[in-house]
């Protein structure tokens, strides 16, 4: 199969840059910068953005055999300042960050830049940039802090962008990965069925006869991922549900039995609830509360399987943004920011192998495949659910009395928009609590209690997101329901932020 190759320099968006080829139909596969594979139908390079700069001594550099393919290279932010450094170009550090919006003035004639106006909105995430270009290359775009913003070297078929044309704030991004891959000359035949086939032929091949454990959840991952394993593994795969306690209302109930009813699938459900709420008891470190829920999942769960014979693999549904912003792919340098408890830890400590097919996958892919093997809207569609639960949902202290008011204030947020047709339109909606004490009127009684927090947001892909615009009255009206029906709860706000710089969930 004929492909690009995404070479990784360790930045946040490298896998975004492998879902827009494969929005554009083309096979492609990312590796880390210092191990390159044999370049066997590579037709193109793009070389991701990262954190290091390109004049410090041992920065990660462009592989001699890249080189040697004479193949045609994007360079993308750092991708385009190494590719530059190592063609002789100079970079400069002015000590000048830049992030976020920059407008782009495109020079006219370019192949990359093909039928498009002259200037553009395109998104920025730098400090270093490029200074002076080697012999043989032309600015192509320039921006107010990047007299270099595009450059290209048409005899080679060499293009750097400053910009990021992977992520969705730049106009006209995929139109230039698409004419990138024009350049290159590769067919666009690459499908979703592709991707099944795959993964079932990575079964086929690694499991062969051997028993799998999945560790479900209830959300749309590791439910579309059990019923993608139920198909060729039948009752080799056995779903453990552990519910620490830390779920929203009837959770476990719904899950267990719609999963039996929709597609025959059996769940041994774990009542974990004390254990977990035991060793929570004072703590309030976001950290922590992840580590001491993730560390009590492994031990229930180990426990569990032991009570099953001949386990040999352990399957979770694991996407690349949970991989990414826990920068569990050691190979790269992408920096933490929150340590996702779904990865890493239990395999080895059971001592499994490790099942992961949709690692590299985007929520709206896992859903795209969920649909492609006849799973119903409200499993494949419904919104994604962390790990710790409601337990990073409640600011400090996690205890009975605030998950049991946080359960229903949830449970009225989500169902009010259920019933008002708004639940498919956010990509992702919850309630959340803050232990801050405000004073409420109830009555003729002064009150004196805690703050429900209220949460929607519209994303593609969780990596950025905007705050939805529910209808005000909308607002108001589940606002009015929560403060009336749950007694201790004083004040209801909603949460506009977007992000970056916030993340979805408050911790
Ligand atoms: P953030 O808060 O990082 O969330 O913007 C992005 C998406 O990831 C989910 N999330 C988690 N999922 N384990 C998970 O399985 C976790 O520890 C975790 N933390 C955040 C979050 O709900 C959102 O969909």
């Amino acid at each position: 199969m004929k492909k690009i190759l995404v070479v990784d320099f360790g930045s946040q968006y490298t896998q975004l840059i492998a879902r827009r080829l494969r929005e554009l139909s083309v096979y492609s596969e990312v590796c880390p910068w210092d191990e390159i594979p044999v370049l066997d139908n590579v037709e193109g390079f793009i070389l991701s953005g990262g954190p290091e700069s390109s004049n410090i001594e041992g920065n990660p550099t462009i592989d001699s055999l890249i080189f040697d393919s004479n193949k045609p290279i994007l360079g993308i932010c750092y991708g385009m300042q190494v590719l530059a450094h190592q063609e002789a170009g100079q970079i400069i550090n002015e000590g000048k960050k830049e992030f976020g919006y920059a407008k782009i003035n495109i020079k006219a004639d370019t192949v990359l830049f093909k039928n498009m106006s002259d200037s553009s909105d395109v998104w920025m995430s730098h400090g270093d940039k490029v200074e002076s270009l080697p012999d043989g290359y032309a600015i192509t775009a320039t921006s107010d802090n990047s007299p270099i913003a595009a450059y290209e070297n048409t005899s080679k078929k060499y293009f750097g962008l400053q910009f990021h044309p992977e992520v969705t704030h730049t106009e006209n991004g995929t139109a230039i990965i698409k004419n990138f891959l024009d350049i290159c000359g590769i067919e666009q035949n690459w499908s979703s069925d592709d991707i099944l086939q795959q993964i079932d032929a990575v079964v086929a091949t690694e499991v062969k006869d051997e028993e799998v454990l999945l560790a479900l959840s209830g959300g749309v991952d590791s439910t579309v991922l059990a019923a993608v394993l139920h198909r060729t593994l039948g009752n080799r795969l056995t779903c453990v549900m552990v519910d620490h306690g830390l779920l929203r209302k009837d959770e476990a109930h719904n899950v267990v039995t719609g999963l039996k009813e929709k597609i025959g699938l059996s769940v041994n459900l774990v009542n974990a609830q004390d254990i977990f709420l035991s060793k929570l008891e004072g703590v309030t470190d976001p950290e922590q509360k992840r580590k001491i829920i993730g560390n009590t999942f492994i031990e229930v769960f180990e426990s569990e399987s032991k009570k099953l014979n001949d386990i040999k693999w352990l399957a979770q549904g694991t996407i690349y943004p949970d991989v990414i912003e826990s920068a569990g792919n050691s190979k790269t340098k992408a920096k933490v920011i929150k340590s996702h408890h779904n990865v890493g830890g239990l395999p080895e400590r059971m001592q499994l192998k490790l099942l992961e097919p949709f690692r590299m996958l985007f929520k709206d892919e896992v859903r795209k495949i969920g649909k492609a093997i006849g799973l119903p809207n409200e499993i494949v569609e419904r919104h994604p659910f962390p790990g710790p639960g409601l337990g990073i949902r409640i600011i400090g202290e996690v205890n009975k009395d605030r998950l049991d008011k946080l359960r229903e204030a949830d449970h009225i947020f989500l169902s009010e928009l259920k019933k008002q047709n708004l639940y498919y339109s956010a990509s992702q909606a919850y309630a959340f609590y803050l232990p801050v004490k405000s004073v409420g009127v109830v009555g003729d009684n002064r009150i004196y209690a805690d703050v429900i927090g209220l949460r929607s947001v519209n994303t593609t892909d969780f990596m950025t997101a905007k705050a939805t615009a529910l209808p005000h009255e909308f607002v108001e009206h589940v606002s009015t329901r929560i403060v009336n029906e749950i007694d201790g709860i004083s004040r209801v706000v909603y949460d506009i932020t977007s992000k970056p710089p916030a993340t979805i969930e408050w911790e």
